[in-house]
């Protein structure tokens, strides 16, 4: 039920906080460890490369569950949209896992993939929001997402606890592995649980934003470096799939490549910028297509802030930045739909699970 909510999906953003509070108590014990599956756990031990497989918003976290498990556990990821994968599959290594994620666990793209790499008898894990559904039934374990029922056909809270559980599994990999880390994902998770609920408590800085930069264009563009990219990307998806804007994810070095050649006199970029190591340079871009005509609107994080930036988020650890800055995103978009008066819980020719390949 949406209760007092307007749309399922406002109701989904807010519940985020939540979510994120309920994962870090399911996968914690009493003596605050992570709390695992020991299958899943050695299951990681064991392979020598992962592919994770999945489609839309969850392939978008498994970009950024790339980046978690390379960084903590050391183990090599490729990351592959499962529509595409039995196309062209990769040449596989020795001891490959595959990694499921789908909120519905019901994708026929992500389930084609399972039957086939089954049959070559490789093991495969699901993360998934529904623990009964066929991904998770079909494949050799399961990690629970916990985010409750996803209703809103545009994926919010299903997308950040899937990076939450990406990052705790890393973390556990990472240990089971005897690899030292000066990292509590339990502790820093809980700092992004409060940094989305300061968020949730400011909406109306992204009604007005959306209204300021979103109200009458044909167009958007996300613009990032490094992993502030991969949430642009998954921004665009959610502002094209709800308001039917066209919007597209660019990686800030890509812009003098060709797309620069998009930008016209009132262009909406929107820009995000929480990673100091980029910082520079995606100022540069902004300076760029500033330059070209482009109306910029620049979402940084605490600490790397610039005058005329449009939003600062509260500082988090570098790593779990995406948790935190994709609501802005989240919000603007279905700002944007609303105002444009677009149906934000259903929208137009797409259904909440897809399963036909
Ligand atoms: C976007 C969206 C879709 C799904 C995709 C995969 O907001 O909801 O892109 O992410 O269809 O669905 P699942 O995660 O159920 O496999």
């Amino acid at each position: 039920e949406k209760g007092t909510y307007p749309h399922f999906m406002l109701k989904e953003i807010d519940e985020q906080p939540l979510v994120l509070r309920r994962i870090i108590q399911e996968y914690q014990n009493e003596d605050n460890e992570i709390k695992l599956d020991p299958d899943v756990r050695q299951a990681m031990k064991d392979c020598d490369r992962i592919y994770i497989i999945a489609a839309g918003t969850s392939y978008h976290a498994g970009l950024i569950g790339k980046q978690f498990i390379e960084k903590f556990a050391k183990i090599p990821v490729e990351v592959h949209v499962a529509s595409e994968f039995s196309y062209n599959m990769p040449l596989l290594s020795e001891k490959p896992l595959f990694v499921y994620i789908s909120q519905s666990g019901e994708t026929a793209d992500s389930r084609a993939v399972l039957v086939q790499t089954k049959q070559l008898g490789h093991p495969a894990l699901t993360i998934t929001n529904v623990p009964g559904s066929t991904l998770s039934r079909e494949a050799d374990y399961t990690l629970h997402l916990h985010a409750g029922p996803e209703i809103a056909v545009a994926s919010t809270k299903a997308y950040t606890a899937q990076m939450a559980v990406l990052a705790i599994l890393a973390v556990d990999t990472a240990k089971a592995k005897g690899i030292e880390l000066d990292f509590d994902p339990m502790q820093e998770l809980a700092i992004v649980a409060n940094a989305m609920e300061a968020l949730a408590d400011q909406k109306e800085v992204f009604e007005d934003l959306a209204r300021d930069f979103l109200a009458t264009t044909r167009n958007c563009f996300f613009i990032g470096r490094s992993i502030d990219y991969y949430v642009g990307v998954e921004g665009a998806l959610k502002l094209k799939e709800i308001s039917y804007i066209q919007a597209e994810g660019f990686a800030g070095g890509e812009l003098k490549h060709g797309t620069i050649a998009l930008i016209e006199e009132g262009t909406p970029i929107i820009a995000l910028a929480t990673q100091e190591g980029v910082n520079d340079s995606i100022r540069g871009n902004v300076q760029e297509v500033i330059a070209r005509g482009a109306n910029a609107c620049v979402i940084s994080m605490k600490g790397l802030e610039k005058d005329g930036d449009s939003f600062v988020l509260p500082k988090v650890h570098e790593l779990l930045t995406p948790i935190v800055s994709v609501l802005p995103f989240q919000l603007i978009s279905y700002y944007a739909a609303l105002h444009r008066d677009c149906d934000v819980d259903k929208p137009r020719n797409l259904a909440k699970s897809v399963t036909v390949e």
